[in-house]
């Protein structure tokens, strides 16, 4: 999990309730295209275009922490971002916390 410490503007993305176990939403702080998934109770916040060819991984699927491209069926742990067929790519993870029962992501 990134340092949270080393986050440089922290983002309201949405309340802390509105995403529940195993789900995963789209969300756009200052404009940047994130995913934020739920797994095990934490929430984990990522790039969200397929490094392979853009597609917006929001819409693929999230299981056992698996979250899976729509397009080609390219897998990442949701939780490191890291590439499940290979170590060549990592989607980059961005820092998360709560506040007044909000989910905030660290940019910059
Ligand atoms: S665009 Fe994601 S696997 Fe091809």
């Amino acid at each position: 999990m990134p340092d949270q410490s080393s986050a440089s503007r922290w983002i309201v993305v949405m309340e802390d309730a509105a995403l529940d176990e195993g789900e995963m939403k789209a969300v756009y702080p200052l404009g940047v295209n994130l995913v934020v998934a739920r797994v095990g109770g934490q929430v984990y916040a990522m790039s969200g275009a397929c490094p392979h060819l853009g597609c917006p991984l929001f819409t693929g699927s999230l299981a056992g922490g698996v979250l899976t491209c729509p397009c080609h069926d390219w897998r990442f742990d949701a939780r490191t971002g890291e590439f499940l067929d290979g170590r060549e790519l990592h989607l980059t993870m961005f820092p998360v916390k709560t506040a007044r029962g909000r989910l905030l992501v660290g940019i910059g």
